[in-house]
């Protein structure tokens, strides 16, 4: 079982990190018996199983109750649990009780914050209390109406320096490593070398310590994955043939 320290460590290793994202348990029972390092249960829990077309309206209470069914389901993985919007940032002792909430009662290891200026002092109160905080920087979807879309970050020299920066702040508060969504390689390249932590990309390039992907993506279950998601199997088409072939055996009296 991973511990985060562990996972600190393995940015040294040759092996990439693995993390994949759960929001249940039979999907967590399954990628935690395939040796995936790390599960998140993501906020994107709003998109991929909630109906939501983004995460802002994910509440703790869903976060809670999904890590709860994750935790239960998980023997090996390091899990992690997504703050969601909101639900930090605005006042750090309301952040510090929803971090404990997700670790106290819900069973998470560790907490992940869409990181910014504003979370770096949380992170290292956080830490200090024994909750460990992964970042999430480059492109963080709470903020997506006010950057105007789910597009690249980091593509000017100001971007990306403002990235580095934080990153390096974070990496300085505690954080245990950092997630770094849809910037260019060679920005993800450089972060990765810069840091001691482990950087795990999501659309980032192949030179960060590890990689992240959201199940549903890999599975192929989702409707419409981003373009930098990869999937690696038919579920929506095993499911469909299912759903189908149940049909059909009951309206033609062959089932039960
Ligand atoms: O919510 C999520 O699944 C994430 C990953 C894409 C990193 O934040
Ligand atoms: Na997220």
């Amino acid at each position: 079982m991973p511990t985060v320290q562990d996972i600190r460590q393995a940015s040294a290793d040759t092996t990439p990190l693995t993390m994949l994202t759960a929001y249940d348990a039979p999907t967590a029972a399954i990628v935690d018996a395939a040796g995936v390092d790390m599960i998140l249960v993501g906020d994107s829990m709003g998109n991929a199983v909630l109906g939501y077309d983004s995460t802002l309206p994910v509440t703790m209470a869903d976060v809670a109750s999904h890590t709860g069914a994750v935790v239960r389901a998980t023997e090996d993985a390091l899990v992690v649990a997504d703050m969601p919007f909101l639900s930090y940032g605005a006042d750090d002792d309301t952040g510090i009780e929803n971090a404990g909430q997700l670790v106290k009662e819900a069973g998470a290891s560790a907490v992940k914050i869409e990181s910014g200026p504003h979370t770096v002092a949380l992170t290292e109160r956080l830490v200090q209390l024994g909750i460990p905080v992964m970042a999430h920087l480059g492109l963080t979807p709470q903020r997506v109406n006010q950057v105007g879309g789910y597009t690249r970050q980091g593509t000017t020299e100001a971007d990306a320096q403002e990235i580095k920066d934080l990153a390096r702040r974070h990496e300085e508060a505690g954080a245990f490593s950092l997630v770094l969504e849809h910037v260019p390689s060679e920005l993800a390249a450089e972060v990765t070398a810069d840091l001691d932590i482990p950087v795990i990309g999501i659309g980032a390039g192949a030179e960060t310590d590890g990689q992240v992907l959201v199940l549903t993506d890999v599975v192929g279950l989702s409707a419409s994955p981003p373009p930098f998601a990869e999937s690696f199997g038919d579920v929506r088409g095993e499911m469909e043939d299912a759903v189908a072939a149940y049909r059909e055996a009951v309206e033609d009296g062959e089932f039960p």
